[in-house]
């Protein structure tokens, strides 16, 4: 295996080793010229990715950023898509001069406000501090089968049937003129989509087939996996790499590498177990350094050490074959930093997390913190993630800009 991070024509996913956010989005455009197709499989508007684009922050949640390089963009089957906010991100680039290649899965699912109703809804009951953009209960109608894909938005008689079912087993109060409005609303925004609608699961194959390159997209990150993450605070699809396979309808065969990005230290958006969560005042003290607020919901993100247990795991699930590191210059500056290693949890030590990590107590190493990019220090704790991981840091991110990035 070569050790060049990226080369050309091989198929990349890159997954979120953490709880998301974990910088994605920057990584993404940084590598997005060495590919033809960007490509997401799973989430929808839930997530946020940030890049900076001729100098200015630009914000995307369902549009793969790499449209804006002039990539194809593709938005797969295992996706949960809300049609309004796809044409608002398409008419938001078209005012910056672009003109998007976007196809999207004629069996992706869409989310209609009912969804995003009953998330807030739910969510008052279950406490998951969800982003309320309708995202679980899109997906639970998906796996009762009673979900609404977007080839349903042209076929007006399925549409009525599925929403009126939602609105049954959901019990919701709307009445037959919410109902007609939503109904002609969706059929306007498939109109207004329908020429990006595809089979995109056949489209890809066939442009893989046919040598160009694909970057798989994550959103999210492993430890908000629906199987993997810490269940039940998660999100409803799958984040890991198994996402790739499912949500796009790509043989195994076909992702070449995994690159596993992570923050140097932890953060976390929503409730949920998070062991090495720092309180008090270093806590706001860190987050205020990393600017740590949620680009979706502008929710302040809890924030930690970076938390080994989790990445050794992400990294063995994934198959991570190399790493990004990301907000280095964050950590920059501090006399020294502490890394979770193990946890013990009723008496028995854990190297990766077991089924239920609340309460567990976290076994720390210490590491002299770093001046500058380029000292040793950093180095010190980047061969002990490599070392932990089993995969090769090729990438080091100290800013938003990509200029602040350097390839090892
Ligand atoms: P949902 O995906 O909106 O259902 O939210 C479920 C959990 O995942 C909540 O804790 C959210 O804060 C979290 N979450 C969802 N999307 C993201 C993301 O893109 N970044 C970070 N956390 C997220």
């Amino acid at each position: 295996m070569d050790t060049c991070v990226v080369s050309v024509s091989m198929n990349l996913a890159v997954i979120g080793l953490q709880f998301g956010d974990e910088g994605k989005g920057k990584i993404v455009d940084f590598l997005a010229e060495r590919f033809d197709i960007i490509a997401r499989f799973s989430g929808g508007s839930n997530a946020g990715h940030t890049v900076i684009h001729d100098g200015v922050p630009v914000k995307f949640h369902l549009l793969p950023s790499g449209v804006i390089r002039g990539k194809v963009g593709i938005l797969g089957n295992g996706m949960a898509i809300d049609p309004g906010k796809v044409l608002d991100e398409i008419n938001m680039i078209k005012s910056m001069g672009i003109h998007p290649k976007l196809y999207i899965s004629s069996k992706a699912h869409v989310v209609t406000s009912l969804h995003r109703a009953l998330d807030s809804r739910d969510d008052e009951l279950v406490g998951i501090g969800t982003t309320k953009q309708g995202i679980g209960p899109t997906y639970t109608s998906k796996y009762r089968r009673i979900g609404i894909r977007v080839a349903d938005l042209y076929n007006p008689q399925t549409l009525e049937k599925k929403l009126q079912l939602f609105i049954e087993l959901n019990s919701l109060n709307i009445d037959k003129n919410e109902l007609n409005e939503e109904l002609k609303r969706l059929s306007h925004y498939g109109t207004l989509i329908k020429d990006s609608v595809v089979d995109t699961e056949v489209l890809i194959n066939n442009m893989m087939d046919s040598g160009k390159s694909a970057l798989f997209e994550g959103s999210q990150g492993t430890f908000l996996d629906v199987d993997f993450g810490t269940y039940p605070f998660v999100t409803s699809s799958s984040t890991t790499v198994g996402g790739v396979v499912t949500g796009l309808g790509v043989p195994p065969s076909k992702i070449h590498r995994v690159l596993g990005i992570a923050k140097a230290y932890t953060t976390r958006v929503g409730a949920g177990p998070f062991p090495t969560e720092l309180s008090g005042k270093e806590g706001d003290e860190l987050r205020a350094r990393g600017r740590e607020y949620g680009a979706t919901t502008g929710r302040p993100r809890r924030v930690g050490y970076l938390d080994m247990v989790l990445l050794r795991y992400a990294s063995l699930i994934n198959g991570v074959t190399e790493i990004a590191l990301t907000k280095l210059d964050i950590l920059q500056g501090m006399d020294e930093i502490q890394v979770g290693t193990a946890y013990d949890c009723n008496a028995t030590r854990y190297l990766y997390p077991p089924a239920n990590i609340d309460g567990c107590k976290v076994n720390y190493d210490l590491y002299a913190g770093w001046a500058s990019i380029d000292d040793k220090n950093l180095n010190d704790y980047v061969k002990n993630i490599e070392r932990e991981t089993k995969a090769r840091v090729s990438i080091l991110s100290y800013g938003p800009e990509p200029e602040s990035t350097v390839e090892l």
